[in-house]
């Protein structure tokens, strides 16, 4: 069966300011009718009554191990990840062994995700050779790759040399790419186990001060400003970082932001426990940053919900807090976890979250096929229950690692179906797990 005809959904699509409830007919890969009366022809009927449909979910942000650490994740079973979690495109973070710094590596993870065929797997390239901070990598060749690579960044270090963020976004102008910076400056965040702030002082554990993000945040503003490069800030965790983003938006600077979901759902206080469950870089911060980090998501000033998704060996994690590296699973939990922190409470309603999760995320990365549904185009849609409450069970989920904080946790919010180029990939709630192109 090739053709579906989904029923009775309620269907959010900000990019042609579409909220309707419609049917929607998918057919031979592509989006071929949504509005009433389409017929079922030979297509597969879902009745969606009750359910929401909005375009496929795009992850800028996500760790995908391979190569290198194929015991911890790797793109097959990331890809099966995301499209549990509604994903039809993701972006994978360049610190894998070897770095993703050379077109040949590009190209390697991008033809391995082609070859999974269950999402688009994009590729950002690093900005430094091994994610040094010092040498420029092979920038000009992953552009021109077929890994058609648009984002660059050390994500898992701030560039710290301001001199060599500056040639870099000189560089990357040339290509209209973007400069995406981990804003952590080294010095002050030393090595820091959590946020700086009473916590970490009754903790005992060394704080990383907001301001270390601050710092290099307001550093690649202004030269963003200078160079005319496109600037995006990864996983925005302080207030005052989202109040400079705010500022220098309404200055008109080309930048873009996104926020991660344990940043707008957990606070420092989940350190208490010493659970290196919790651990994270950026940290999880005060109840302060996590209110202005919502506030940021619904006003725009944060552009997308990135999940920062960073699978780690059980062994790793289940250490003493410091020396257990930082990081969270996020692709399977990010669609219930904002859900039910944003737009449950009201923080934001059902457009702007397909907004955060999709149409802005395929902007940013310049995806014609992803990011909306228009008729003609390729079927990229996820099919959502709202009202399906379900508990995270960290056995359960498509990714080979375990790290998510979120065990046990009751949500709202399900991904009962996802298409990619018209085939489904989760259907009725269950990963099919097989290669769709
Ligand atoms: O917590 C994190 N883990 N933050 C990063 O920036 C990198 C990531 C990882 O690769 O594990």
């Amino acid at each position: 069966m090739s053709a579906w005809l989904i029923k009775g959904a309620r269907v959010v699509d900000p990019a042609s300011g579409r909220d309707e409830t419609a049917d929607v007919r998918i057919a031979d890969g592509s989006i071929t009718g949504i509005g009433s009366d389409l017929g079922d022809g030979k297509a597969e009927v879902i009745d969606a009554d009750g359910a929401i449909v909005a375009p496929g979910f795009v992850d800028l942000h996500t760790h995908l191990r391979e190569p290198g650490r194929e015991d911890e994740e790797t793109i097959a079973t990331a890809s099966a990840g995301a499209a549990a979690g509604g994903y039809t495109a993701i972006c994978a973070m360049p610190n894998t062994d070897p770095v993703c710094d050379t077109s040949s590596v590009a190209e390697k993870v991008w033809a391995l995700g082609r070859e999974t065929g269950l999402v688009d797997v994009r590729v950002a390239g690093a900005l430094s050779r091994g994610l040094d901070g010092a040498v420029m990598a092979d920038i000009g060749e992953m552009v021109r790759s077929a890994a058609r690579v648009t984002m660059f960044t050390d994500d898992g270090h701030g560039v710290q040399d301001s001199l060599f963020a500056r040639r870099t976004m000189e560089y990357l102008v040339a290509f209209d790419a973007i400069y995406a910076e981990h804003c952590e400056d080294a010095a002050l965040a030393a090595d820091g186990q959590m946020h700086e702030g009473d916590r970490s002082a009754a903790l005992g554990l060394r704080g990383i001060p907001a301001e270390a993000e601050e710092l290099m945040a307001a550093r690649d503003i202004a030269l963003a400003r200078l160079t005319g490069c496109r600037l995006h800030l990864l996983h925005v965790s302080c207030a005052r970082t989202v109040e400079l983003v705010r500022r220098a938006k309404a200055e008109g600077a080309r930048i873009t932001t996104e926020a991660a979901p344990h940043h707008f759902t957990l606070t420092d206080a989940a350190l208490e426990t010493y659970d290196p469950l919790m651990k994270v870089n950026p940290p999880l911060r005060a109840s302060e940053d996590v209110d202005a980090v919502t506030r940021g998501l619904a006003d725009g000033t944060i552009d997308a919900i990135a999940t920062d998704h960073a699978p780690h060996a059980v062994e790793e994690k289940d250490q003493e807090f410091s020396y257990a590296p930082p990081g969270m699973l996020g692709l399977e939990t990010a669609l219930a976890l904002s859900f039910t922190q944003l737009v449950e409470p009201g923080h934001l309603d059902l457009s702007r979250l397909v907004e955060l999760l999709s149409t802005n995320p395929a902007r940013i990365l310049g995806l014609d096929e992803q990011g909306s549904l228009e008729i003609g185009s390729a079927a990229n849609v996820v099919v959502i229950d709202p009202s399906a409450r379900w508990t995270v069970d960290a056995s359960s989920l498509q990714s080979k690692s375990r790290n998510t904080p979120f065990n046990g946790r009751e949500l709202t919010g399900r991904v009962v179906h996802t298409f990619f180029r018209g085939r489904p990939t989760v259907q009725d709630g269950k990963a099919l797990n097989e290669a769709t192109v």
